[in-house]
């Protein structure tokens, strides 16, 4: 095997030298020089003695091999470090909003120049640099400066003196060990934020952890659950094939390539529940290839297989397969129903209850089933939809739907589950260790803009095409759970049934105005939502909070999030003067631009590894391995994240046609509350006139309320708009 890999190793190299393009660059002098390289080596080996046994045909082929090899390794080498050496630079982002200046202009031709004209979903891997370690210095002022506008003088005096403290004593030696891992490791803080972050959690990874994508808002491609099913499996499944030839155009932004590691688990893996910790990873927990989706549909699972007679199976034909789910009317065996519940509640229960009762025979048979298929779709039997007359409680049922369910039909370990409703309607949700919301996002475009319109339907809302005349139906999964195994699901499902039942979720598709309007206020959109959110925050309860704003750090190889503190001192004046009835519009339009100049430079700080959070949790994992308490890295890292925010980017604007249906486009996604008297928002920008706003709090706690929250959300938004005094019904037309 070893030769044959080599063999065709060879082979693609020299289809590729064959390639007119590649022939076009090289200029005729150039080939000239490799020819006469050519009939060197031919020369030389003609010198041997095995020459004899070879044509000269032969020779040259051999030789025109070897030079080719040479010449491509030698091109690649140099233009993945050229390539390496340049995404190094950040100053590109710091260029003023629109206009590029001329170090920018020709870095980024010469990124072009070195990225090739048609880079695979892995080519930029290598160049992509590795995440720098910022000096502890710089780290602790930033900190206190975003600490300020959250401490009364005395608080922060106090903090001033630990924070100094730990940069000249303990921090100095944390820093090195730091430094140290920082050199071997791709990433200094991805595994270790995985780990920590993700799978030590002991508590129910629903609504804490996995998050949720929703379907479109106002259109409803078919009414049929099992066509709409049909193309999206459909979709899901090209998306995945794109994926392993790794023919995915590698994200980027601004024309600077992103890190694509994050892909690498989308499908074929599932979270395993351990004790200690937990394990995510498909190279460890699976090798199986998976040809296959596991079906959940009213308390009974099934195995689907994709592929018939060796390729995939069409839209059709998995709509014929899901019809046969939904006419099944067996009944589900005892414990089945609720099944899933395991997988909703605490870890640990769900670690022993995987071990004692799922180990062997045909529970372990099904379970293997579940967990290693490609991915996981749940026919649900509630109806959900947008429905404008009554859009504040559909839409929040929906969004609560997709994030929990019963909280039994959903398999919250898989990466990621379809979900897809009795009326058509459909959503993902999705675990959030493997990756961010960005990847999955990814697929979900994907999906949405192939469902309509590349598949498309029939008149009477089926998928096109023709069942398949003997295709052998779905398997439905066995379970033999004893007495015991069903009372550990049962009281997991109490567990995470308390959990769903306090999150409080509210929708907005805020069409007041959107993008087109705020960019020509000539601030970010990003920086002014942020902004609106400190006034609607300040608003709802009279007071500011600690803020967390994810920015992305896949700049860096295997980079993942950064926190942006976007609560700032800057922020507060802004709000102050907004509550303050003798502050002129002049001064809050001061105020405002000023808070969004350095929401944004915080913005930039946090994508170029300048961030705060990363380095400072890093160094409390060192601290902590090395036996060290320190009081400073204790406190920040206890702070709650009262207001919790995320915008969800649109990535492949050139999937949807936003100008003429700007209905055909994902509402976005949403994820439920991260501090228990909190906030967490999520929001999408889509197209120049429309922004939706995911809200999530929990109704246990006195302080929060999300609709009310929303409504603050929505005035602080047209209040800050207001300030530039445009006719904004005018420009809306
Ligand atoms: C998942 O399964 C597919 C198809 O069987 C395979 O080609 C792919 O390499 C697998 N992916 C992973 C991450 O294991
Ligand atoms: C589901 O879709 C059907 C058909 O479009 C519609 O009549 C029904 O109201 C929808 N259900 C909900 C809960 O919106
Ligand atoms: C678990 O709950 C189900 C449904 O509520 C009930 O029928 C069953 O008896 C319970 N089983 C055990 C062992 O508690």
């Amino acid at each position: 095997t070893l030769r044959i890999s080599w063999h065709t190793r060879f082979m693609r190299i020299w289809r590729h030298l064959l390639r007119p393009r590649f022939f076009r660059c090289i200029s005729k002098k150039k080939i000239s020089v490799f020819e006469s390289a050519l009939q060197l080596i031919s020369h030389l080996i003609a010198v041997f003695p095995c020459s004899k046994y070879v044509t000269e045909e032969g020779q040259r082929i051999v030789g025109g091999v070897l030079i080719g090899t040479g010449l491509w390794i030698a091109v690649t080498f140099v233009m993945r470090n050229v390539l390496k050496y340049l995404l190094s630079w950040h100053g590109w982002m710091f260029n003023r909003h629109g206009s590029l200046s001329l170090t920018t202009k020709i870095w980024l031709v010469l990124v072009k120049v070195c990225s090739g004209p048609k880079p695979m979903l892995y080519s930029f891997q290598n160049s992509i640099p590795r995440l720098p370690v910022p000096p502890i210095k710089d780290t602790v002022r930033r900190y206190l400066e975003s600490a300020r506008p959250l401490m009364d003088d005395e608080q922060y005096k106090r903090m001033e003196g630990l924070a100094k403290d730990f940069e000249k004593n303990l921090g100095p030696k944390l820093q090195w060990y730091l430094k140290l891992k920082s050199w071997w490791a791709s990433n200094y803080v991805s595994d270790w934020w995985e780990e920590y972050i993700y799978l030590r959690g002991r508590g129910p990874i629903m609504v804490n952890s996995n998050y949720y994508a929703m379907d479109f808002l106002y259109v409803i491609p078919t009414t049929r659950q099992a066509a709409r099913a049909g193309n999206s499996i459909h979709a899901i499944m090209m998306y995945r094939r794109k994926l392993d030839r790794a023919q995915i155009k590698p994200v980027s932004l601004n024309r600077v390539p992103l890190c694509s590691a994050q892909w690498e688990r989308m499908f074929n893996t599932s979270r395993i529940p351990g004790l200690e910790t937990e394990t995510g990873r498909a190279s460890r927990v699976f090798i199986s290839q998976s040809k296959h989706i596991a079906v959940y549909h009213k308390g009974r699972f099934f195995k689907v297989w994709l592929f018939y007679d060796g390729r995939l199976l069409l839209p059709r034909e998995i709509e014929q397969q899901i019809e046969r789910i939904l006419a099944d009317k067996s009944e589900p065996h005892p414990g089945e129903e609720l099944l899933a519940a395991l997988t909703a509640g605490d870890r640990d229960p769900w670690a022993k209850a995987r071990s004692q009762f799922f180990s062997r025979g045909k529970n372990k048979q099904s379970l293997d089933s579940v967990e290693k298929a490609a991915f996981f779709v749940t026919l649900d039997d509630t109806e959900q939809r947008y429905d404008p007359e009554n859009s504040v409680q559909s839409l929040d049922s929906y969004g609560k739907s997709l994030l929990h369910g019963k909280c039994y039909d959903r398999w919250f370990d898989k990466s990621f589950n379809l979900i897809v409703f009795k009326n058509g309607t459909m959503g993902l949700n999705a675990e959030h260790s493997w990756a961010d919301a960005p990847i999955v996002g990814h697929l979900w475009e994907h999906v949405l803009s192939s469902d309509p319109v590349r598949l498309g339907y029939t008149e009477d809302g089926h998928c096109k095409g023709n069942p398949h005349p003997n295709l052998p139906g779905p398997q439905r999964l066995q379970w033999d759970i004893p007495e015991e195994g069903q009372a550990v699901i049962n009281s997991s499902l109490k567990v995470a049934k308390a959990l769903a039942d306090d999150v409080d979720m509210h929708i907005i598709p805020f069409n007041d105005f959107g993008k087109g309007l705020i960019k020509k206020c000539k601030t970010s959109p990003d920086g002014f939502i942020q902004i609106a959110l400190q006034l609607a925050h300040f608003r709802d309860k009279g007071k500011f909070c600690l803020t967390y704003e994810a920015s992305m750090t896949r700049l860096f190889r295997e980079g993942r999030t950064e926190t942006v503190r976007s609560c700032t001192t800057q922020t507060c004046d802004f709000v102050r003067a907004m509550m303050n009835d003798k502050a002129t519009r002049e001064e809050k339009l001061k105020l405002l631009k000023v808070a969004a100049e350095k929401h944004q430079d915080l913005y930039r700080l946090a994508m170029t590894g300048k961030g705060i959070d990363r380095h400072l949790f890093c160094l409390y994992l060192v601290s902590k391995y090395l036996g060290e308490d320190s009081a400073f890295l204790k406190e920040v890292l206890s702070e709650p994240w009262r207001l919790s925010t995320s915008q969800t980017p649109l990535q492949q604007v050139d999937l949807f046609d936003i100008k003429r249906h700007p209905e055909y486009v994902t509402s976005g996604g949403g994820f439920g509350p991260v501090a228990d008297d909190g906030y967490g928002v999520s929001y999408i920008i889509l197209g120049e006139d429309l922004i939706n706003f995911h809200i999530s709090s929990k109704h246990s706690s006195p302080e929060t309320d999300s609709h009310r929250f929303g409504s603050n959300i929505r005035q602080a938004m047209l209040d800050m708009l207001d300030l530039f005094q445009f006719d904004n019904k005018a420009s809306n037309k």
